[in-house]
């Protein structure tokens, strides 16, 4: 097979859902801006060269629906030879595009495609607009449509996760991400044109333009302002709205290119998907599935948990990232994971988090100069996924 390099990986800043900065911005607006901005910082790259566009999305519906992976392609400018696909897989819909279009390059049927994610949560939330699960299925099986919180409470108990450690854990993501912005080292993010409807004297609206060029989610917490929080999910539970991942809008972007075309275009290599793993568990605790889905991706690859530099570990909920981390085994690694704070802090857009997370993975590599990098999350309906990736 041949070899696939990244040669770019960026995102928008995640930014919350309905009362964030993005909740006037489209989905399509998101996706074409970082399809567009992810070419134009590639130096020997233009949109001409590009074949596809595989693009993650969890709810491809309303506004993000009629495949926006063409439409965003195409309100990128990109020519008409460009062709686009939506990817779903849920949570890991992001990184399953990146997948998607690094085997397309190395198995030889595509020189240069684009794997991305988008999701705004504010035009369409999470479980869709109509959700309509299957009459008798849903009766025999009701945990196979679970409420994701719930299986956040299921991880908790069953495993023996507190409250108090769950708060510790997302009071350490917001002090990581705070830090992280305050220190600019969030050098994946490109500063994003957002819109919003201003009432005019004559009762009509402009559609006017602003900038957006961080996240806007990050909060400061302590363990003991989070215990105070009500439980969301169960009267005697322990998962809050501040140890949850945010409800996010947010797109991302990276471009995969055959090591042919990168000699032709002299395109620089940044890094690449060593290998990537899914794995199914069961559903009413789906948060289990990262605990499956990295051993996995490392016996493919060659490597085990202490060659990972950095780890990208989605917070779909504290309780489920506590409990992969230590049934990893990983704990004595907490410097190398979700070092800039996860999503407790900075937002899970759904299909666009494995993309955002690729992209933040690589800048972490760059940063420490680590040489390897784990990707991975919880999928709802039961499911884990893991890439590694290899900075070059
Ligand atoms: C948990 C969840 C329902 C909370 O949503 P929400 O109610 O809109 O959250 P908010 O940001 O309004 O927070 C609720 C309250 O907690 C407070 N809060 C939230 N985070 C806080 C923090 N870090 N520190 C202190 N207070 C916090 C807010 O200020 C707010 O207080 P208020 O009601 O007095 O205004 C939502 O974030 C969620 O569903 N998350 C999980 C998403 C998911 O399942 N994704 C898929 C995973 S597979």
């Amino acid at each position: 097979m041949r070899d696939a390099y990244i040669v770019q990986s960026i995102r928008t800043p995640g930014c919350k859902q309905k009362r964030g900065l993005f909740k006037e911005t489209r989905p399509e607006e998101l996706i074409s801006f970082i399809l567009k901005t992810a070419v134009d910082r590639t130096e020997g790259l233009t949109a001409d060269d590009i074949e596809d566009v595989m693009c993650g999305c969890s709810f491809p519906e309303g506004e993000q629906g009629l495949n926006i992976g063409r439409v965003g392609a195409q309100m990128a400018g990109f020519p008409d030879h460009v062709s686009g696909a939506t990817v779903n897989r849920f949570c890991s819909s992001g990184l399953e595009a990146i997948a998607l279009a690094t085997a397309r390059v190395k198995m030889g049927w595509s020189e240069v495609v684009i794997g991305a994610g988008v999701e705004s949560m504010t035009f369409v939330p999470m479980g869709g607009n109509t959700p309509r699960p299957h009459p008798e299925f849903s009766k025999t099986d009701p945990d196979k449509y679970i409420s994701m919180g719930i299986t956040a409470e299921n991880v908790a108990n069953r495993y023996n996760i507190s409250r108090q450690e769950q708060d510790e854990f997302a009071a350490n993501s917001q002090d990581k991400a705070a830090a992280a912005r305050d220190k600019g080292l969030f050098t994946e993010i490109v500063p994003t044109p957002a819109y919003k409807y201003v009432e005019q004297a004559d009762g009509t609206y402009k559609k006017e333009m602003f900038m957006v060029d961080a996240d806007d989610g990050i909060r400061q917490s302590t363990p003991e302002g989070l215990g105070k929080l009500r439980t969301v999910f169960a009267v005697n539970g322990s998962v809050t709205a501040g140890n949850s991942s945010q409800t996010t809008d947010g797109a991302a972007a990276t471009i995969i290119a055959s090591k042919e075309k990168c000699e032709e275009l002299g395109l620089k290599p940044i890094a690449r998907l060593v290998s990537y793993a899914t794995v199914g568990c069961r559903s009413d605790e789906m948060g289990v599935g990262p605990r499956y889905a990295i051993p996995k991706v490392l016996e493919q690859a060659g490597l085990t948990v202490d060659d990972i530099d950095i780890y990208e570990i989605n917070e779909a909920f504290a309780s489920q990232a506590i409990y992969c981390i230590r049934e990893l085994g990983i704990e004595k690694y907490m410097d190398r994971i979700n070092i800039h704070g996860g999503a407790i802090a900075l937002g899970h857009p759904l299909g666009c988090t494995g993309s955002k997370l690729t992209a933040t993975c690589i800048a972490n590599l760059q940063e420490v100069k680590g040489r390897y990098g784990i990707v991975s999350m919880c999928i709802g309906g039961g499911m884990g996924a893991a890439g590694i990736f290899e900075r070059l």
